[in-house]
């Protein structure tokens, strides 16, 4: 009898779609044969790094011979003084993705179910699949998280639900006071990991307070990165904050090294730089405002956003736009993926990227 390699994998692997990442820019070029593209298609930051993570960066270069500090302490002690909770309420991971993956490993099994929204970012459910829990997943209400309909659907079967919050790729997020009383609600044997890798984006009236529920010991993993603000996305650093009982059980299965010495010592300069924090913030609403702008004066429905991405609907097949954008040197993601047939994620860039990819859209729409 011979098994097939299809065979000896995990059955759930069978079905799982793999994530696609927009493409590298050097890739488009090289494929084309252009130069000088634009890529608003991974909601990185148009600012670029904060220069005090650079500066941080050289200085660390010399001791990357050494493995870094397993537990990243110095960057937990300047999270938790950040946010004001213990370091010990604090994880780091590579990239707040593998935080996703970490918790779907330590709790999911076949038969139990994960929670979460039809179109939020495709990694719940991937890590959802690869463990052969059942996937429930709820519709959106106006491309936003339906919270009620979230809670309807939980089940004695529920372990995990997740929130993406900014939710991508909409760009919505839902009422803080209503995040909370949801939070309130969810039957304390469940886990919610809220996913705020788009938090510093929001506007203060809807940020909301869910620390306070991590510091009472509720089981909500909360998870922001230096991916997206901080523009670290290349360094793979984000972090976890989670009552202390459940961060032992994450840091039980981590790997031991699986933050690098170079993002650990970026992130914690990154973390202090408000001054970056402040201009990526004001470029971002500045940017957004331009984009929705100009994109409504070309008779295209967009989403209003809070974070530094647009999702907005073309009008025609977004793969096939998007295509023709590339050959303008112009690269955004189409959202068919997650449902969206004709729609696409449009990053905020820099001003001179913002209006290169409006001249495009106006050449590719014929307007
Ligand atoms: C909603 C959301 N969560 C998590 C991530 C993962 O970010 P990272 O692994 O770079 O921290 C992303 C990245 O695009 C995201 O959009």
């Amino acid at each position: 009898m011979t098994r097939s390699l299809e065979d000896l994998a995990s059955p759930y692997l069978r079905g799982l779609i793999p994530y696609s990442p927009g493409k590298p820019i050097e890739e488009v070029e090289r494929e084309l044969g252009i130069s000088n593209s634009v890529k608003l298609a991974s909601n990185e930051n148009a600012l670029g790094p904060s220069p005090l993570a650079l500066q941080a960066l050289r200085e660390a270069l010399p001791g990357i011979h050494r493995y870094p500090d397993g537990s990243g302490h110095s960057l937990r002690q300047a999270l938790g003084r950040h946010w004001d909770v213990a370091p010990e309420l604090v994880i780091l991971g590579n990239g707040s993705n593998e935080l996703l993956e970490l918790a779907g490993r330590c709790f999911l099994l076949p038969g139990d179910e994960a929670v979460y929204a039809e179109q939020a970012f495709i990694v719940y459910d991937l890590v959802a699949q690869v463990t052969g829990a059942a996937k429930v997943r709820v519709p959106l209400t106006n491309f936003t998280h339906d919270l009620d309909a979230i809670r309807a659907a939980l089940s004695p079967r529920t372990k995990l639900v997740f929130i993406g919050n900014p939710n991508n790729p909409t760009g919505t997020a839902v009422p803080a006071r209503a995040l909370e009383a949801f939070l309130e609600s969810v039957p304390s044997e469940v886990l919610v990991i809220l996913d705020e890798a788009y938090y510093e984006y929001l506007p203060p009236e809807l940020i909301p307070d869910a620390l306070r529920f991590v510091r009472a010991g509720r089981l909500v993993l909360v998870l922001r990165t230096f991916s997206k603000i901080y523009g670290l996305a290349g360094l793979r650093i984000g972090y976890g904050i989670g009552p202390a009982p459940l961060v032992g059980l994450l840091n039980r299965a981590r790997e031991p090294f699986n933050t690098n010495s170079l993002a650990q010592a970026a992130a914690t300069a990154a973390l202090s730089d408000e001054q970056h924090v402040a201009s990526t913030r004001a470029i971002t609403e500045t940017g957004r405002k331009f984009l929705t702008e100009q994109c409504r004066a070309l008779g295209l429905r967009v989403v209003p956003s809070v974070a530094n991405f647009l999702l907005v609907d073309v009008g025609r097949p977004g793969p096939a736009t998007a295509d023709a954008l590339l050959r303008h040197g112009v690269i955004v993601r189409p959202m068919a993926g997650y449902g969206f047939p004709t729609h696409l994620r449009i990053s905020v860039g820099t001003p001179p990227e913002n209006e290169r990819c409006i001249a495009a859209l106006k050449a590719v729409l014929g307007k």
